[in-house]
């Protein structure tokens, strides 16, 4: 959606950059935006309610139990009756209650109520940045799907230098229509907010089989071979396939992310592991090989720990796993009807994954670039090609959660015989 038209929720937290906010709904509607904005009780030690009437042209939200304010809009509507929200200045305390789901007054209520994407533009001094709380916060929240614009380096109002500046108006405009582009509601999990009789639910009924995370591949009992693999990607496909109305199992690597909820999850190690779980989930619709599977395991991992000694290193010995997505498409009997597997490449993407389409013998190869410089690996954005028999289709840079979400889309148009 372009910014033009847009609906901007903009949460104003108490920190002196609040004066920019101010400057920020100005850059906003000179766009063609609408800012409803929200302001915390610190954010008002820093910038009146006036002001920020003024500037947006809407009364201004700040009390979560406001009788006049409830009768015009709810809390809950305000959350929803947005396309974006932004967080601006984020501080150390809002993102502290956005990471642990507190609801304790206005702002951190709607940013727990929203079903929009948060973009925040943290403001704060340099130590409380860097402090370890926080820079755990700020990794949960990417986790969850927030965006993050900023901070600058330079001078802070408190006389120090380093990291902390709340981003320039400017610039949080370019990252609201950034994000704005690739906008959707974020899905809930199977049944839950659906009405009874919905229809727009493209894999209702269909049971899905999705692998996720990477393996690890034992070479004593203190250590293994691993990869970069997060699972962020499977886990984004597992919770759209289940918003969808799937019944999805979830056949999962060690990886920090979370279980989805509503969604079946076995938590495997080795590839063997995964293959036998996958096995033990068949027959399904749909099987979607998004796991790194380690192409090698070690022949013999030993049951003691490997010592260092006068001799040379260990030779590790590998040989070669078993080929989870191969042997599923290859099934004689109870193959899914799509099986689709992931192409992670660092080169001549789309030729190697038209090459593992054929080899592997499945139906749709979802190839992305791994390189270190794109930040796939880990990462919470994915830039994706779906390469098919008939042809190629190369969606642009976006969230893990909406290529999951697109794809799922896609998935349940194929199933339908749609063209
Ligand atoms: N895959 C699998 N079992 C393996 C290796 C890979 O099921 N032992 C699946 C992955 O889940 C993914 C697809 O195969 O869906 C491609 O994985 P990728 O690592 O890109 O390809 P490889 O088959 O390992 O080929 P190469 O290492 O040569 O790129």
């Amino acid at each position: 959606m372009p910014l033009k038209s847009s609906r901007i929720l903009l949460i104003v937290g108490g920190g002196i950059a609040a004066y920019k906010a101010l400057d920020l709904v100005r850059r906003l509607r000179e766009r063609g935006a609408s800012v409803r904005a929200v302001l915390t009780q610190a954010g008002a030690q820093f910038v009146t309610p006036l002001s920020l009437a003024a500037l947006s042209g809407q009364s201004v939200h700040q009390d979560l139990f406001s009788l006049t304010d409830e009768a015009e809009m709810g809390h809950i509507e305000l959350s929803r009756d947005a396309d974006l929200v932004i967080v601006a200045p984020a501080t150390a305390d809002l993102l502290a209650k956005a990471a642990n789901g507190l609801a304790n007054d206005l702002a951190s209520t709607l940013l727990l109520a929203t079903d929009k994407r948060v973009l925040a533009a943290p403001a704060m001094n340099l130590r409380m940045w860097l402090h370890p709380a926080t820079r755990r916060n700020v990794a949960t929240l990417r986790g969850d799907g927030m965006l993050f614009v900023g901070p600058d380096d330079g001078e802070m109002a408190c006389g120090e230098y380093g990291p902390g500046r709340m981003a320039e108006p400017l610039t949080i405009v370019a990252a609201a229509e950034a994000a704005l582009k690739t906008q959707t509601a974020i899905p809930l999990p199977l049944g839950v907010g659906v009405r009874p009789g919905a229809t727009d639910l493209p894999l209702k009924g269909r049971r899905v089989v999705i692998t996720s995370g990477p393996t690890h591949e034992p070479i004593d009992p203190v250590r293994y071979i691993a990869n970069r693999s997060s699972g962020k990607q499977g886990h984004a496909i597992a919770r759209a396939a289940a918003a969808a109305g799937a019944e999805v199992v979830l056949i999962s690597g060690p990886v920090s992310v979370p279980d989805p909820v509503g969604v079946a999850v076995t938590h495997v190690e080795t590839a063997r592991e995964m293959l036998a779980a996958v096995e033990g989930a068949l027959p399904a619709d749909v099987y979607i090989g998004a796991a790194a599977v380690a192409d090698w395991r070690v022949g013999s991992a030993q049951a003691q720990k490997l010592k260092k000694g006068a001799s040379a290193p260990p030779a590790l010995g590998l040989v070669e796993n078993p080929d989870i997505l191969a042997t599923v498409a290859g099934r004689k009997s109870g193959r899914p009807g799509l099986v689709v597997g992931f192409a992670a490449e660092t080169n001549d993407v789309i030729a190697h994954a038209q090459q593992k389409l054929a080899r592997k013998g499945c139906d749709l190869i979802v190839a992305n670039d791994v390189s270190p410089a794109t930040g796939v690996m880990g990462g919470d954005r994915n830039t994706v090609h779906l390469v098919g028999p008939t042809g190629v289709e190369s969606w642009p840079d976006l969230p893990k959660d909406e290529v999951a979400a697109r794809l799922v889309a896609h998935l349940g148009k194929l199933l339908s015989g749609a063209p």
